[in-house]
């Protein structure tokens, strides 16, 4: 059916910036390799889970930057202002409780996506160095809850901090430094509240960002594992699956294993 007139109009509307964007930057196509790329046949749900843990964690970014603008890192003020927040703020009691709830939530979904990634073998080469930097992410996550956990500054917060900072201070090595530098003092108090914060909305989760970057690039590159039972990784499955008919891409560790 011919376009009207007003659809070609609409269409060169929408296509002029994607069209001056694309010529400068090479973004958009960039974009679409990324959300478009050919994934092996037999990828299912279980593979759904690291998109969910990024979900997870871009509502965490969101949902903190609103209660950052509210909240005031002070031991005198900081239990007052999550009250205010969820009882004054409009809609203030639904984005602290979904970053509250949300917090347990990306902690529980990084766990099972890892354990996807482990019981599918995944971690194998030559994806032992995105297991590398998913331990960061896992240790970075958690370390999302802990500094978060002070925040409220009440005493479930307080004792729950003092309980973490005693572990930290006895760990090997770097234990007791590591504990004075986080804790800022001799007690837990407005300098450890702080420090807390700071690194709980600014170090954590740019540290956080920057890996899930370089995780999504080498997924990228490296193309995602077929489940271990998967007959188009073994070369056994029916004509029109195997990734050369179906002009899949075949992945290194495949490309690898066929070469041998
Ligand atoms: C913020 C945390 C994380 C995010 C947002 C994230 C995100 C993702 C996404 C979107 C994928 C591709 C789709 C999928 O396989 O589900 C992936 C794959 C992968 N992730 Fe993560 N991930 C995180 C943490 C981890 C952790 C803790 C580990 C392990 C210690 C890990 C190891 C891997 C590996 C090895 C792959 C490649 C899997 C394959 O090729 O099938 N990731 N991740």
């Amino acid at each position: 059916m011919p376009k009207s007139g007003r659809r070609k109009h609409m269409e060169a509307v929408v296509l002029y910036p994607l069209d001056w964007l694309e010529e400068r930057s090479g973004l958009v196509g960039g974009i679409k390799y990324f959300l478009f790329r050919k994934v092996p046949g037999d990828t299912g749900w279980a593979q759904t889970l690291g998109s969910a843990t990024l979900t997870a964690f871009l509502v965490q970014a969101i949902t903190g930057v609103i209660l950052a603008m509210f909240y005031k890192p002070d031991p005198d003020h900081a239990y007052s202002s999550i009250q205010h927040i969820t009882n004054d703020v409009t809609f203030g009691w639904l984005v602290r409780g979904m970053h509250r709830w949300g917090a347990s939530v990306f902690i529980i979904l990084l766990f099972f996506h890892m354990a996807r990634v482990f019981l599918y073998g995944a971690y194998k080469y030559p994806r032992e160095l995105n297991w590398i930097v998913g331990v960061f992410l896992l240790i970075l996550g958690m370390f999302e809850g802990f500094t978060g956990y002070l925040l409220p500054y009440d005493q479930t917060a307080y004792w729950a901090t003092v309980v973490g900072m005693n572990i930290t201070g006895n760990g090997p090595f770097v234990g007791t430094v590591l504990a004075q530098i986080m804790q800022g003092g001799p007690a837990i108090g407005s300098d450890s509240l702080s420090r807390f914060y700071s690194l709980h909305m600014l170090v954590a989760p740019g540290a956080i960002f920057a890996l899930i970057g370089l995780h999504l690039y080498l997924v990228v590159r490296l193309g995602v594992t077929s489940p271990p039972w998967s007959k188009e990784a073994a070369g056994t499955g029916p004509i029109g699956t195997q990734p050369s008919e179906n002009g899949s891409r075949a992945g290194l560790t495949r490309a690898w294993r066929r070469s041998k």
